[in-house]
């Protein structure tokens, strides 16, 4: 009996996606089925291009068809990505699926380098990508992305209004303040004048279509971080901690912050920085030099995963001072711990999507 487009859809019901708990089909990820003969070729759609359940399933798919339809059935399965979204209001960002901040509570546990390498992962998969470098006072990513020198280009939009056309580099667009007022020069830009920079900063600059945009945040719990939620959705957090009980404080000020019921913002998970220290000349050997675990056990307590654990390399320091992440040297233990990274992040974005309510702007009464 001849294999029918029917059957191969039973089957692939039958498939689930484990992250969102449903089946390919009722999930809308099945596309262009085509039949053969004994050839089967279908489409399957993922959430996002860093999904890292590619191959499970795939493997599920073809042994879905081999058992359910005809066991000498030659499977193909094409994959592609659409990111999900779940942004109600356009008005603000209107080509930007997801917006994702990073923020810490303590200052120097790796916010920058985190989201600076995170950036290049999802880009490397196929995803775009957008950063905000909003530190007003401390901008790091014109250093840690080689364009130090490089001043955006201002033009009238189609509606008269100006224009920010932001950086790109490494296939990242990137906006930060450092690329407007010289990094000597030192503004300390406090209070309303600080919103008002960030908020132009997202909501001026031409960001076109993007998958994820990234919000590198400058460190505490500041008004920085109410004028964010109140000028864009964020679709999630991704809080960035050292292990040493200090850090772990701040950083759990900075998850309650986000959870805050006015706020409302999903905590994506918690990053382990400067989880262990390995030598270059003894690589087997791992130092607890700020204590250990101390990432997995804040992640535990708020019921949030623990997104990824990077190590205190010496290399990831040089990589960010030289302006070539540290993920951009391919083949390094380091670049596989923060392409897992992204990936998981990319991950919870999607469950994120699927499961829970839509992003609004945060409504604040003065
Ligand atoms: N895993 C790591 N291994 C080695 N050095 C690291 C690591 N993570 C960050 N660093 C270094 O630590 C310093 C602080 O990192 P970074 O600027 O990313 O922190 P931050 O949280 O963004 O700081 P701030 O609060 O000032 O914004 C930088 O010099 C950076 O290169
Ligand atoms: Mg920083």
């Amino acid at each position: 009996m001849s294999i029918t487009q029917e059957d191969v859809l039973k089957a692939l019901s039958y498939v689930e996606e484990p992250d969102l708990g449903k089946d390919l089909v009722t999930l809308n990820m099945i596309e262009d089925v085509q039949i053969d003969g004994l050839n089967v070729t279908f489409t399957v759609i993922l959430t996002t291009p860093a999904c890292p359940l590619k191959d499970l399933i795939r493997n599920a798919c073809v042994r879905a068809i081999t058992t359910m339809v005809n066991k000498d059935a030659q499977v193909t399965v094409n994959m592609t990505s659409r990111v999900t979204s779940m942004r109600q209001n356009r008005d603000i960002l209107p080509g930007v699926k997801n917006i994702i901040a990073i923020a810490s509570g303590k200052g120097g546990v790796g916010k920058s380098t985190v989201t600076a390498n995170l950036a290049v992962a999802l880009a490397r998969t196929g995803a775009k990508v957008g950063l905000v470098d909003a530190d007003i006072s401390g901008p790091s990513m014109p250093t840690m992305f080689n364009v130090e020198d490089s001043r955006p280009h201002v033009y009238q939009g189609p509606d008269g209004r100006n224009l920010i056309e932001p950086i790109e580099q490494y296939g990242i667009k990137i906006m930060s303040i450092g690329f407007l007022a010289p990094a000597e020069s030192a503004i300390v830009w406090r209070g309303p004048m600080a919103s008002s920079a960030l908020k132009q900063f997202i909501t001026e600059v031409d960001w076109g279509e993007l998958d994820y945009l990234l919000l590198d945040l400058p460190p505490g719990t500041s008004d920085i971080h109410l004028t964010l939620v109140q000028t864009v959705p964020v679709t999630g957090a991704v809080i960035v901690t050292t292990p040493q009980k200090v850090a772990l404080a701040d950083a759990q000020k900075g998850l309650q912050m986000f959870r805050q019921p006015q706020i409302n913002v999903p905590v994506l998970g918690v990053v382990e920085n400067m989880a262990w220290f390995t030598p270059a000349e003894l690589p087997e050997n791992k130092y607890y030099i700020f204590g250990e675990g101390g990432g997995r056990a804040l992640a535990e307590k708020h019921q949030v995963p623990l997104l990824g654990q990077i190590p205190l390399v010496q290399s990831i320091r040089e990589n960010g001072d030289e302006g070539i992440p540290a993920i951009m040297h391919p083949g390094t233990p380091t670049a596989e711990l923060f392409t897992l990274l992204a990936e998981e992040v990319a991950r919870q974005v999607s469950i994120r999507n699927a499961v829970a309510p839509r992003t609004n702007v945060v409504e604040m009464k003065s």
